[in-house]
């Protein structure tokens, strides 16, 4: 790949790269002055320093990597050029290390980056801001980092914490999740309920790692750019040590069911306090289309809730059928399809395996290789037809759990999948051959034939499993629709 032109002469014959969501998200940040005093991507060493003992190898507090991974070919220049996921170039970074992660044994380059211009895409990114962009401000300001709204609890718990410290309030969005779009909009939607003069800056952070360490890096990380901002102090449900600025953490406020307002729970007569909404419960309510009760949250929270979590009666799903072919994966898809569109109320796109071949595949051979961009093209589609509402019903062999795996994620992302395996027997599959490819695939005519002379990685994670020979179509049918009735996607009878 090389750099798109538009680029001054001397850079136009540098490589280019385009670097992962975190990457970017980083590379933003340190461009945009936010992440000061890196200028850069870090070394090995100070990427081992801050991984021990969360400092840089000059002392300095730094909670998170901030590396830049590539592949081996770009590891041999001075400079590249990077640039976001539809080619604009952004920086240039001048490398000064080449280096290998341990573990992973991956490439990473260190340097310094020189930016090229402001990075522009992304939804709401009129919202955003560099520090120096803001203006001076004076006395006390509180910021508070979110990848989540916030409901009437934590309006309290900021308003009471802001008042206590005499703040101002700076609402960072945390972007980097699927729902940034949402969460930005639930949080515009209580500026009324937000102390005047709040400001909302959306930042792209995107999560890294899990669990506890995650919680506390995150906090190290918010304060930081917080911090950045202009914050003096930092709204969050724990302490940290060393952070960039102090942590503000609220005390506890419940819900007193008896005047019917939220407030610390050391003011509640003990049997007024009313039991949290819990977010499994939250979930169910959402699922089932109900509202979400106004004590919890204001209506255009609940709004935003129930668009990224659409009931499951209208949200997208993809029911995936994988098994050898001859399994019976089409018929079944296709008796699935007809049902479906029968019954009403949802709009349905059969992706079947022979037929993608012929159109969004065609060309490409049964090599894993390919097979597996045949499954990631499946994948892919389904996955915006699932974004939008819809039924994507797809019935490739899909051999490779690691690929079917890669498309579970993508749509879970986006909505609901099942995977559903038609473990046919192969003798079975053979006795059948409609297509007579299993005489040809034994008598070596078909190389690498799915079954014969090329693998099947059975599903272990299958949501329903089904043989086609000891069922008749139809009942297959119905074994689906009973799952998809049970689980809340299709109304009953
Ligand atoms: S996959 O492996 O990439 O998922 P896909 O479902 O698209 O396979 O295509 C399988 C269909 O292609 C089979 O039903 C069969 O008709 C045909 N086919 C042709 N060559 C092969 C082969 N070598 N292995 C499996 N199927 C083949």
């Amino acid at each position: 790949m090389t750099a798109e032109p538009g680029l001054p002469d001397t850079l136009r014959d540098l490589p280019a790269w385009a670097p992962g969501p975190v990457e970017l998200a980083d590379l933003e940040l340190i461009l945009a002055g936010v992440y000061r005093p890196l200028t850069g991507f870090l070394g090995s060493f100070d990427t081992a320093m801050v991984i021990a003992g969360g400092r840089l190898a000059d002392g300095t507090p730094w909670p998170v990597p901030v590396t830049l991974e590539v592949p081996k070919e770009l590891t041999e220049h001075e400079r590249i050029v990077l640039q976001d996921p539809e080619g604009v170039p952004l920086a240039v970074l001048r490398v000064t290390e080449v280096w290998q992660e341990p573990t992973s044994q991956g490439w990473r380059l260190a340097g310094p980056l020189e930016a090229l211009r402001a990075p522009a895409h992304g939804p709401f990114h009129g919202l955003r801001r560099r520090p120096d962009e803001l203006g001076a401000r004076e006395g006390n300001v509180l910021g508070v980092a979110t990848r989540e709204p916030l409901h009437r609890k934590q309006l309290g718990q900021l308003r009471q914490v802001a008042e206590r410290l005499g703040a101002r309030v700076l609402v960072l969005p945390v972007m980097g999740g699927e729902h940034d779009e949402s969460l930005v909009r639930a949080l515009l939607g209580v500026r009324k309920e937000l102390p005047d003069g709040t400001e909302i800056i959306p930042v792209p952070l995107p999560p890294r790692g899990d669990g506890d360490a995650r919680q506390e890096r995150d906090v190290l990380l918010h304060a930081h750019v917080a911090a950045a901002y202009g914050a003096t102090h930092l709204l969050a449900d724990r302490e940290v040590e060393d952070t960039a600025i102090p942590v503000a953490v609220p005390e506890p406020w419940a819900y007193d069911a008896d005047v019917e307002v939220w407030r610390p729970v050391a003011r509640i007569e003990p049997d007024h306090v009313q039991a949290e909404l819990t977010p499994e419960r939250l979930g169910e309510l959402l699922d089932a289309g109900e509202p979400v009760p106004d004590w919890f949250t204001p209506p255009a929270v609940a709004a935003e809730l129930a668009l990224a979590r659409p009931p499951k009666l209208s949200r997208g799903i993809t029911v995936f059928f994988t098994g050898l072919s001859g399994s019976g994966k089409s018929t079944v898809a296709r008796g699935l399809a007809d049902a479906l569109i029968e019954r009403g109320g949802r709009t349905v796109t059969l992706l079947d395996g022979d037929v993608v071949r012929r159109m969004l595949s065609a060309g490409l051979t049964f090599s894993r290789a390919d097979r597996d961009l045949n499954i990631r093209r499946i994948g892919f589609v389904a996955a915006e037809i699932t974004r939008h509402g819809g039924t994507a019903i797809c019935a490739p062999i899909a051999p490779y759990a690691a690929t079917r795996a890669e498309v579970r994620r993508m749509v879970s992302a986006v909505g609901d999948f099942i995977l559903v395996h038609v473990a046919t027997p192969l003798e079975e599959c053979e006795r059948r051959d409609r297509k007579g490819l299993y005489a040809k695939a034994r008598a070596g005519l078909i190389p690498e034939f799915t079954g014969i002379s090329d693998p099947y990685e059975e599903p272990e994670d299958a949501d329903l499993t089904l043989d086609t020979s000891r069922m008749a179509p139809d009942e297959a049918v119905g074994k689906v629709i009973e799952l998809l009735t049970e689980g809340g996607w299709v109304r009953p009878g």
